[in-house]
């Protein structure tokens, strides 16, 4: 029992910590400005789209980019921030939705290929990208966004899997430079609010 304990608070211990640290990688509350001056957010990435077209940031240049790490397979946080992203999106006028674009990158590009990624994105938004890669280009993207992601039931005999990812969607600015961010569990109505202002 005191075993079990220990781990309990060990376990604890380690979730406070991931996020007191993340919090303070983020550095600030959601949809606020300012942790761009001291962790920088986003950077250049080459992905494919659900088009099978290859694309790069600069490609996106212009327009504001809503951004979202996660997967297809994902049994419920990302679809959950996927349709909150969208029903915020649907509360904004036509004006500031045009100069937005929101972005859903793969953080499992072995599964989720380019024909995977055009049946799920239409799933949540008509403007929703999808984006997938190699394992390599996919660590690149994840690494310059600071989203973590890891394969966990690996030992799974029929090769079933799931991932562990962060769940932060990040808004960029059409200059490619980190804008504010929005926590998971964010509501449509606050996350619209938001975006709102700063479209
Ligand atoms: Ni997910």
């Amino acid at each position: 029992m005191k075993r079990i304990i220990f781990i309990a608070i060990a376990a604890l211990g380690f979730v406070v910590v991931a996020t007191v640290g993340r919090y303070y990688l983020m550095g600030g509350h959601d949809g606020e400005a300012g942790s761009a001056r001291t962790v920088s957010i986003g950077g250049p990435f080459e992905l494919t789209d659900n088009t099978g077209k290859v694309v790069t940031d600069k490609d996106y240049r212009g327009k504001y980019m809503l951004v979202y790490f996660g997967y297809t397979y994902c049994p419920d946080v990302c679809p959950t921030s996927l349709s909150i992203i969208s029903q915020a999106l649907d509360q904004l006028t036509p004006e500031q939705l045009d100069k937005v674009l929101p972005i859903f990158i793969t953080v499992d590009p072995e599964r989720d290929t380019v024909e995977a990624m055009a049946d799920f994105v239409p799933n949540f938004h008509d403007k929703l990208i999808g984006l997938t890669g190699t394992i390599e280009q996919t660590k690149a993207v994840a690494r310059a966004y600071k989203a973590y992601y890891a394969k966990v039931d690996e030992d799974d005999p029929d090769g079933n899997y799931l991932m562990d990812h962060s769940s932060f969607t990040y808004l960029m600015g059409p200059d490619g430079k980190y804008v504010a961010h929005f926590s998971h569990g964010t509501t449509p109505e606050v996350m619209a609010k938001r975006l709102a202002e700063i479209l």
